[in-house]
């Protein structure tokens, strides 16, 4: 009979991550922490699908962004035929819910959420083609009170975790004005730049019309001069608009938060409005920004809603992870209370049921697992109980549990002595092993 021809191994899709342990811990931990934090600002869950119909993100962000022009991965079903894509950011999605389900309408409504993203972007240190986000979006407020609020979150977020503001994160924030400020901010934009149309190199030609705010992002370097002396938004606001910004920088200013204000941050995505905020790194090379968001009132009516203000920010999750890793705030990798020498066959079952009594009393434990060749000597179990990092190793012993004992040794403590436990009543003594 002929060999079966070995598959090929299969690999990841480029630009998306395995989680795997003992990096997956840290995951955890964050988002536990994430979710501890959203509990004390009155934020709740909310998970949407990862699929969407593709006209609300290119209604919702606008189809002259980088995202919906070329990063999202869309397709055909082809069941049906619909046009779908993988979530690229969740405010579209969010927006959706909150209109479709009519959330509203018993007032505002404040959520988060924490999930993968899809962007086809080019995949290096910070930049994924899969990545995470931990996103918040406040639904039906309109004042400059919930802007300030949630950068005071993220600040106190940064401070939860070790970060320190002015060091491993700096606040830039700007205001976006209104759509008839902008629309003035446009027309200038657009008759600045034509005057020097021979500078611009072929993409911001392209978007000149359509989107002559992203032309400000543009990295062309015949470009930047003409980027500096642009005509800026900012001073071209009225007065609700300036008194918005000035109402947001007051909380923080008393706060004593201390924040640049960039009159040319933008967002990458159309649907801001009035604030807006990024938090950025010096730590992470390129990929600098670690989180951001702003106010976008008009989203939305844009995709089929009532009317209705919202503020909200994301950030992403590898790469808070990566800075943390890099200012030495990752917590230690947590190791099992207990690991269990099973020495035989015979005692297995005694074993497993006190084992199970001390996992119920919270008690962590790993216990040794047979290999095809048996159970391994006590040596090599031994070895394992001390690669496993636990504190204690919980020998069950022929003998022992004969006399319905288990001996408890402890690994990391060289003065501390063995001592005989009773297997019946284990809930008695759990709380000994127990790490506090
Ligand atoms: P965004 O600025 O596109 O905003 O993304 C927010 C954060 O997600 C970024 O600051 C970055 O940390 C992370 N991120 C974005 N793309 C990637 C990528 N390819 N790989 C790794 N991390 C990435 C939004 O998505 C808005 N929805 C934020 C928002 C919520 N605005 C209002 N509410």
């Amino acid at each position: 009979m002929a060999e079966p021809t070995k598959a090929a191994p299969l690999q990841a899709v480029k630009g998306m991550n395995d989680i795997l342990p003992p990096e997956s811990a840290h995951w955890e931990w964050l988002e536990a922490r994430l979710r501890d934090l959203m509990r004390r600002y009155g934020y709740a869950d909310v998970r949407t699908p990862l699929v969407e119909p593709t006209p609300l993100f290119e209604r919702g962000l606008g189809d002259a962004t980088d995202v919906v022009e070329k990063e999202m991965y869309s397709f055909v079903d082809a069941m049906n035929g619909d046009p779908l894509t993988l979530r690229p950011e969740n405010t579209a999605g969010v927006v959706r819910a909150t209109a479709q389900h009519n959330l509203l309408y018993d007032g505002g409504k404040r959520l988060f959420y924490i999930g993968p993203m899809f962007r086809h972007e080019r995949p290096q240190k910070g930049r994924y083609r899969q990545f995470h986000q931990f996103g918040v979006e406040a639904l039906g407020h309109a004042g400059p009170d919930v802007d300030a609020e949630q950068i005071l979150m993220c600040r106190a977020l940064w401070r939860e975790l070790g970060l320190v503001e002015g060091r491993d994160v700096h606040l830039e924030i700007n205001s976006l004005g209104q759509p008839a400020e902008r629309q003035a901010h446009r027309d200038a934009l657009i008759a600045h730049f034509e005057r020097h149309a021979p500078l611009l190199d072929e993409n911001s030609r392209d978007r000149l019309h359509r989107n002559p705010l992203r032309l400000l992002d543009s990295k062309h370097p015949p470009m930047q001069p003409l980027i500096e002396s642009a005509p800026r938004l900012i001073d071209q606001l009225g007065a609700a608009s300036l008194a918005h910004l000035g109402a947001v920088r007051a909380v923080l200013d008393a706060a004593g938060l201390a924040y640049r204000i960039n009159p040319r941050l933008v967002r990458g995505l159309d649907y801001y409005n009035l604030t807006v905020f990024e938090w950025t790194t010096e730590r992470l090379g390129s990929q600098a920004t670690v989180c951001g968001g702003g106010r976008y009132d008009g989203l939305m009516e844009r995709v089929g809603g009532k009317p209705a203000p919202a503020v909200g920010f994301a950030l992403g999750i590898e790469r808070l992870l990566l800075l943390l890793g890099e200012t030495g705030n990752l917590p230690a990798p947590r190791a099992p209370d207990a690991y269990a020498v099973v020495p035989s066959q015979a005692v297995l079952a005694p074993a497993l049921i006190a084992i199970e009594a001390l996992r119920a009393a919270g008690v962590s434990v790993v216990m040794h697992a047979a290999s095809a060749a048996g159970w391994g000597s006590m040596k090599s179990q031994f070895k394992r109980a001390d690669a496993s990092g636990a504190r204690y190793a919980l020998v069950f012993g022929d003998s022992e549990v004969a006399q319905r004992q288990v001996a408890v040794k402890p690994l990391r403590d060289a003065q501390a002595l063995q001592a005989l436990r009773p297997l019946d009543g284990v809930a008695a003594w759990a709380d000994e092993l127990r790490n506090a």
